[in-house]
Formats: C-alpha cells, sequence, structure tokens
C-alpha cells in the first residue's frame, strides 16, 4: 500500500490522475496539495473527497513550513509533483508566477522530501516524480524525428525555461543528495475537466455558445496529442517498474496541426446536434442548433509571440522498458471529450470565473486579429 501526496491535484492531469489512482489503487491513501489557483478546481475531486477516497488539504508547495508539517503528519512514501502553472500565454503576461511555483516550488517540495525520507529513502521504496512537458526541449523541424529523452533542453517560453528549470532541480537533487526521483515528459494532453482557457475546452465551449474560434497564426502548429488517461497509466507504470533516476518521455503518437483538431472538433459538436434535438435547447447560439456548421467560427488571429511550431515525442523508451503504449486514438479520444464536455456542463459553468472572463477579453480582444 503506498502512501501518496499529489501536488496540484485539483488541476486537470492532476485530477484526472486522482480519478485513475483511487480506481486502480483503491487501498492506497492519496492526499492533495493544491492552493487552488484560477485552475485548480476542488468540483473536479468532489465525488473523490465526498466518499472519502482522497484527501483535501489547500496549501502552497512554496510554503516551505506547510509542505513540511504535511510530510511530518502525512508521511507519504510518494510524492506526485503535478502542481504548477501551466498556461504559456499567461508565463508571457507574468513568468514571476512561473518562477515562484514551478521552480521554487519544485524546490520546496524535494528539500521537504529530502528531509522527511533521509537518506535511506530510495531504500525504503520512497519516490518523488516530477511531472514535466516536452516543450522543454523548444520546437522541432517539420521533419525531424521526435524528441528522445537525451535531446538538449531548448525551452522557448517563459512556461517552458520554469519546466525546463525544476526538472534539472529534480535532477540535481536525485544526484547530490540520492533522493529517489523520477521525470516524465509528457506531450499535449486532452480530455475531462481541463480548464476552459486551454485549445481543445475553448473551441468547444466556444462552439456551444457562439464564439469565434481563435486560430493562432496559419494553425499548422502540430502538437501530439496523449489522451491524459494515457499519461495517467504512464505515470503509474513509471511508478510501479522504473527505477529512480530516470527520464521518461510519454507521448500519444498522434501529431496533427491545431487547426485540423479544431476543425474535427466543429464536426463532432455538429453531429452531436443533429442526433439529439435537445442540443438546440440548451445551446440556441452555436450555429449547429440552427443547421450551420460550428468551421464558421472558426478565426485566425495574431500569433502568440515565439510559437513553438512543432512538437513530438519518441516514446519508443518507455515502450520497450515499460511495456506503455498510448491506448487511445484522437478520433475516440476527441469524441469522449467532446461528449463529457456536453453532459458535464454544471463543471464547465462553476469553473469558469470573473477572473476567467477578463482574461479571455484580454487575450482575444478585436485588435489580436492579424
Ligand atoms: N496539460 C498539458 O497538456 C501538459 C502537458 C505536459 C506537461 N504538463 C504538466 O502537467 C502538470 C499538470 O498540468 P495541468 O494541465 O493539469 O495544469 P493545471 O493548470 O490544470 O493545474 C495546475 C494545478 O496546480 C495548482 N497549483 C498551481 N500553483 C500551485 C502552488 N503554488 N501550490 C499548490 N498548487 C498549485 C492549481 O491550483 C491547479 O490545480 C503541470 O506540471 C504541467 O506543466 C501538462
Amino acid at each position: 500500500m503506498r502512501r501518496l501526496l499529489v501536488t496540484g491535484g485539483a488541476g486537470f492531469i492532476g485530477a484526472n490522475f486522482c480519478h485513475y489512482w483511487s480506481a486502480a489503487h483503491p487501498a492506497d491513501r492519496v492526499v492533495v496539495l493544491d492552493s487552488l489557483t484560477y485552475a485548480g478546481n476542488l468540483a473536479s475531486l468532489a465525488a473523490l473527497i465526498d466518499a472519502g477516497r482522497i484527501h483535501f488539504v489547500r496549501g502552497d508547495i512554496g510554503d516551505a513550513e506547510r509542505v513540511g508539517a504535511l510530510l511530518a503528519a502525512e508521511r507519504p512514501d510518494t510524492v506526485v509533483n503535478f502542481a504548477a502553472e501551466s498556461h504559456v500565454d499567461r508565463s508571457i503576461e507574468d513568468p514571476a508566477a512561473f518562477l515562484r511555483t514551478n521552480v521554487t516550488g519544485t524546490q520546496v517540495l524535494l528539500e521537504a522530501a529530502r528531509r522527511a525520507w533521509g537518506p535511506e529513502a530510495a531504500q525504503r521504496g520512497c519516490r518523488f516524480h516530477h511531472v514535466s512537458t516536452d516543450e522543454v526541449y523548444g520546437s522541432l523541424a517539420p521533419d525531424a524525428a521526435g524528441f528522445t529523452e537525451s535531446t538538449p533542453y531548448a525551452p522557448s517560453s517563459p512556461y517552458a525555461a520554469s519546466k525546463a528549470a525544476a526538472d534539472h532541480l529534480v535532477r540535481a537533487y536525485a544526484h547530490t543528495y540520492r533522493l529517489p526521483c523520477t521525470i516524465s515528459n509528457c506531450s499535449n494532453n486532452y480530455g475531462p475537466y481541463q480548464f476552459p482557457e486551454k485549445l481543445l475546452p475553448l473551441c468547444i465551449l466556444n462552439l456551444l455558445e457562439g464564439r469565434t474560434l481563435p486560430i493562432y497564426g496559419d494553425g499548422l502548429q502540430i502538437r501530439d496529442w496523449l489522451h491524459v488517461s494515457d499519461h495517467c497509466r504512464a505515470i503509474d507504470l513509471i511508478l510501479e517498474k522504473s527505477p529512480p533516476g530516470e527520464t521518461w518521455n510519454v507521448g500519444g503518437g498522434t501529431q496533427e496541426p491545431n487547426i485540423i483538431v479544431v476543425g474535427r472538433l466543429c464536426d463532432l459538436i455538429d453531429a452531436a446536434f443533429a442526433a439529439d434535438a435537445a442540443l438546440a435547447r440548451r445551446f440556441p447560439h452555436s450555429p449547429a442548433a440552427r443547421g450551420g456548421s460550428g468551421r464558421s467560427l472558426m478565426q485566425h488571429v495574431r500569433d502568440r509571440p515565439g510559437h513553438d511550431r512543432r512538437y513530438a515525442v519518441d516514446s519508443g523508451r518507455i515502450r520497450a522498458r515499460l511495456g506503455f503504449q498510448a491506448g487511445t486514438a484522437l478520433a475516440a479520444g476527441l469524441e469522449a471529450t467532446v461528449h463529457w464536455y456536453l453532459s458535464h456542463e454544471d463543471w464547465w459553468q462553476s469553473v469558469v470565473s470573473g477572473e476567467y472572463r477578463q482574461w479571455y477579453a484580454r487575450q482575444y480582444a478585436p485588435q489580436a486579429r492579424p
């Protein structure tokens, strides 16, 4: 039986991980530490909290006293660090917040784990797993092979730079103090509980509410799409099978440009409305409610500064050594995601706050058009 501390468990991937873990390992104790920024939503964990399957603690990973006290009280043997500022556009607006949480916060957690676990941490089976991103590797040329674990770091945005710095700190703690750490660098996740500032849920909600679908630049930025359930399974495999000190790249194996993915969402929403007349009554502003196509809402806007053109992850190593294979095809994963948002309107209505609406208005102001 493990005792897990999951940081950032009220965010998109963290919440999916909590649902996954409590189903896959019901005997384990799971404590979530999350400061509930705009991106953290207790609504994503409510069912697990109410059922006593996880225990929620509100707090900042950068608060050394709070983190130390929590480790002393809960005595976790496993820390999975999801907590982060995660949105590239926001990192361009305010990089300092990204350094505070992603860099200093990670170091505070590492130090607390080192002190709590002592020099015998590895022998006692303790593990610090850090969740990172493929964005640390920078942008790939159109015909280049995917990022491997030995691709040099070349982060482009303040977000990616802060994640790269955190990865270096995790490696430094593993090397200097023999802290048993692992890192996973994964590609773009999608699925349930994703906050609507990110491309897929933003487009799904805009399609339902008849707002334009902002396409950055030419929309041909290629991403490697990973269903969040596959990512959760990959982390489970790493915790179970990987020796400490290893880094693992995790990709979905499907590279597709943003504009194509957005087009697929339009078609899925159109098809859902055609199959269910009640949707037109629930979402009368959607073009699909009037028999139109969501594609009419697609609009090119000025590209993000320094926008990476292509990410693609080579998952060969985790496949060969740990037996990981992404099991969700993009078409099926997108369809399931669209249906999840259609049937969880309460969730997305509850997480879209005034702060988010102001950010949205700033980000997609009319002058942002090319
Ligand atoms: N979403 C992706 O596609 C993706 C891809 C690669 C890597 N990642 C990484 O996975 C992790 C999770 O990403 P996500 O998309 O779920 O992010 P998210 O923004 O949805 O969630 C982040 C969570 O961390 C919490 N948090 C933020 N600052 C905190 C702090 N100082 N102390 C405690 N909690 C804090 C937030 O409240 C939120 O619940 C991040 O580390 C991110 O860099 C995400």
